[in-house]
């Protein structure tokens, strides 16, 4: 099958992706011929201005309804696919719809964005693991609009579509996923911050009273998808087997803020299962949930070839006409693939499916084309016409780049202050590791061809004299090279050793065994800390948690940053950090598990709560409480800093009607549902000192923890605010709590409710006791 081939993949090495590469385009014959591609040319056609799907005077509804009835049945099926055929006698162009821009406009797809001389590259920023670390709502929507500027200035110059399969926000379940990296981590609220921030920056529906987009986003993979490849487990048979509890306390809420606060225009169901259905055929998660309940104003796509997987893979269906018809009656919009396109006329002919339904499916995606402006004529003319090569990679832009670097990198250790070295007095510095002079390994996967790259060792020349040897061939490092590594290391002032993974240890189809830093990294670090003269700083560079405990209790090892995967002016970002002009600001959006952790935990066991019967110890800080290499939001700064809780409520009462039930009996916890449970919300005003001399940001993280009911979390996440504090003074930080909302949690049936009695709210190690009373 050749859409097989083209299966939404990451790719390894430049070869292999060069490979890919040139298969879609053989296999598709998608050139990039550098043509804006529009409906509606008035100018070149003007007896095309007689139709009404034409005339932007409508409405949207009425132009897509005069469309689908102008189309045959057959022409309708062809805008099925991901590929959408072209209907000259209307004047539509074919359209591809599978671009991707998880960190920056990537070339990654079969939707025809591409780079040419015209445009060689655009910003890449970090992977959004390291972005999610920042705890910055602002910088989340501020690269979305970078994203979505340099998107449609290469779409004005036919080099690139209108709909953006990104972000992708499955929660990041087991620290060996290979495409943790792609997401914002392990906590709901983060994700689901994330998912609205990025969406609202691509998009930015700047007129609130129109549904006008700048591009479309999609939020991906719905849902319960954290497993690629695992032992003999493989995502495209994975049944996942979630809990009502799990699947709406976890897994669920990034995509409900998606589509309900941040307004999306897609969402792409999974390849995997839940219990026991498909997801991208599962009439109550796509029709009852994404539509239903939360009111999606967009269209549904599948994951690459999904709906054939529903037959070939999973054998769920026994004809592919039965897989066509089945997501077609789920609510699935859009295939990515073939499968549709060729198998919904046989659906059709045996009865399986209506043409209703696929006129339901059609007006979908082509009332997503109208609001995109595809059927407005000229895009020249429209808003963002303006836009073209010199909105791309621009300074403004790559300053963001390396400035979202810089908020997500995370200081993990600091002994005797070590950091920040001083520029002035470091004559030498000994520069080592597979990850020293990383280029495309700062990019991740999804990428495109960034603006240029500023590596570590770039970063760090720039602003003292440096000596390097990378210590290993690449990050596998099979044979540590241990001499010149410590023999520059003997006689520098300093060493910053940079080590971790890429996508050769960790990516889409690549889940790892084991968290331990690959092959002989461990020992080129600790021979290197044995030799250094001066104090060692160890970088790493990776998406997933890594086992560094014995650099954690290595005296000679001073200093630990994780750097995520920093985007193209990551070099720039450590050096930034490294050298003190920036003060590290960035928490861990997921907890750092011990090796044993894994050696535990099977991959595929879904659940998020221990269970002590078995010894299974439950996942991500809200329910694990085992050891931690480091916990989920940690991370220092070169500043102390002192937190006070200035006002917060001891009490608060949600009222009740006189006849309701709990009034008479003992409830525990209150329904969310109800009437009464209407915009409840307090105050908690803090305080928040630098009691050093830099000026500094500070990320304030407030939790709860409820009463113990429902198997609830043992700590919960309620909000955060990143705040900047000048040297030695304070910041004023308020939080507004809705009662029903943030302190509610999730009981056994999947529902929400408010558990009565004692919470305790944390702010560091500060607690503040509050009873939520009726
Ligand atoms: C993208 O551009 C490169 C170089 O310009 C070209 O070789 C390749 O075929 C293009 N890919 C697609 C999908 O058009
Ligand atoms: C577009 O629709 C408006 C409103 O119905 C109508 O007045 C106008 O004549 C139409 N334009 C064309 C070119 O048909
Ligand atoms: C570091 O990487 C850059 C970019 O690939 C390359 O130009 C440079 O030669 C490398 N430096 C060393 C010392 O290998
Ligand atoms: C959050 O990010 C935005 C965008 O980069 C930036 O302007 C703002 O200063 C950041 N906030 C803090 C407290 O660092």
């Amino acid at each position: 099958m050749a859409s097989t081939k083209n299966r939404e993949y990451s790719v390894s090495s430049i070869f292999l992706c060069l490979t890919c590469l040139i298969l879609i385009g053989l296999l598709t014959c998608e050139k990039v011929d550098g043509q804006v591609k529009f409906a509606c040319d008035v100018g070149k056609n003007p007896a095309l201005g007689g139709y009404k799907f034409c005339n932007t005077s409508l409405s949207w509804e009425d132009r897509v309804a005069d469309l689908v009835s102008s189309l045959t049945l057959q022409e309708k099926i062809g805008n099925l696919g991901d590929l959408a055929v072209e209907v000259s006698r209307l004047g539509i162009p074919k359209y591809g719809w599978w671009s991707e821009a998880l960190h920056g406009v990537s070339n990654v797809g079969r939707g025809a964005t591409n780079f040419s001389d015209l445009i060689p590259g655009a910003t890449s920023f970090p992977m959004p693991i390291l972005t999610a670390a920042s705890f910055n709502t602002s910088l989340f929507q501020a690269i979305g609009r970078v994203v979505s500027t340099e998107a449609r200035a290469m779409y004005n110059v036919g080099l690139a579509g209108l709909t953006y399969w990104s972000p992708n926000i499955n929660i990041f379940r087991d620290p060996r996923w290979g495409r943790g990296q792609e997401t914002p981590g392990e906590d709901p609220l983060l994700a689901s911050k994330y998912a609205t921030g990025y969406v609202k920056g691509l998009q930015q529906t700047d007129d609130p009273r129109s549904d006008k987009l700048k591009v479309a986003a999609c939020c991906k993979h719905y849902t319960a998808y954290d497993l690629d490849s695992w032992k003999d487990v493989d995502r495209l048979t994975f049944n996942a087997v979630v809990t009502e509890q799990d699947l709406y306390d976890t897994f669920q809420p990034p995509f409900k803020s998606c589509v309900v606060d941040g307004n999306v225009a897609s969402v792409m169901c999974s390849y995997n299962q839940i219990n026991g259905k498909p997801s991208c055929a599962d009439p109550d998660l796509l029709k009852g949930v994404i539509r239903g309940k939360w009111k999606l104003n967009g269209y549904i796509v599948s994951d690459c070839d999904s709906v054939e997987v529903l037959y070939k893979n999973q054998h769920y269906t026994s004809t592919p006409e039965e897989a066509a018809a089945k997501s077609i009656l789920a609510g699935l919009d859009l295939d990515c693939g073939s499968y549709l396109s060729e198998y919904t006329q046989g659906a059709i002919d045996n009865g399986l499916v209506d043409e209703a339904s696929i006129n339901t499916a059609v007006s979908n995606n082509f009332a997503l084309l109208m609001r995109l402006g595809f059927f407005d004529g000229d895009p020249a003319k429209q808003p963002y016409g303006n836009l073209g090569p010199t909105d791309v990679c621009t300074t403004e832009h790559q300053e963001l780049a390396r400035e979202a670097a810089r908020q997500g990198i995370v200081l993990l250790k600091n002994n005797e202050e070590s950091l920040p070295l001083d520029s002035q007095t470091i004559k030498s510095l000994a520069v080592i590791g597979p990850n020293a002079n990383a280029t495309s390994v700062m990019i991740g996967n999804y990428a495109g061809i960034p603006c240029k790259y500023t590596t570590p060792l770039e970063g760090l020349t720039a602003l003292v004299p440096t000596n390097y040897v990378p210590g290993c061939a690449d990050v596998q490092c099979a044979n540590a090279e241990i001499d010149e590594a410590t023999k520059i290391a003997a006689s520098a002032d300093a060493t910053v050793i940079i080590v971790g993974a890429s996508l050769d240890i960790e990516a889409e189809s690549r889940d790892r065994d084991n968290i331990l830093l690959p092959g002989q990294q461990q020992l080129l670090v600790t021979e290197v800390a044995i030799a250094s003269k001066g104090p060692v700083i160890l970088v790493i560079m990776s998406g997933g948690g890594m086992d560094v405990s014995f650099a954690k209790t290595n005296d000679k090892i001073k200093s630990i940053l994780w750097v995520g995967y920093p985007g193209e002016a990551g070099g720039a970002a450590i050096a930034d950090v490294i050298f003190g002009s920036h003060n590290p600001s960035g928490r861990l959006p997921i907890t750092w598990y011990p090796q044993s952790y894994v050696n535990k935990v099977p991959m595929t066991t879904m659940n998020m709560r221990a269970d002590p019967a078995t010894g299974y110890p439950g996942r991500s800080y809200r329910f694990y409480t085992g050891e931690v290499v480091y916990p989920f939001g940690y991370g220092m700064s070169f500043s102390g800093v002192k937190q006070k809780i200035v006002k917060a409520p001891q009490l608060v009462s949600i009222p009740l009607a006189e006849n309701h039930v709990c009034r008479s009996s003992q409830c525990k916890s209150l329904e969310l549902a109800e009437e009464h449970c209407q915009n409840l919300a307090f105050d908690i005003h803090l305080e928040v000192k630098n009691t050093g001399e830099m000026n500094s940001k500070h990320t304030v993280l407030l939790f709860f923890s409820p009463p113990n009911m429902h198997n609830a979390p043992q700590k919960q996440l309620v909000g955060f605010e990143k705040v900047h504090i000048a040297g030695k003074s304070k910041a004023q930080v308020r939080f507004n709590v809705d009662i029903c909302k943030d302190l509610s949690v999730v009981d056994e049936l999947g529902n929400r409710v408010v558990p009565l009695g004692q919470h305790l709210l944390h702010v560091g190690d500060l607690k503040h006791a509050l009873s939520v009373s009726i």
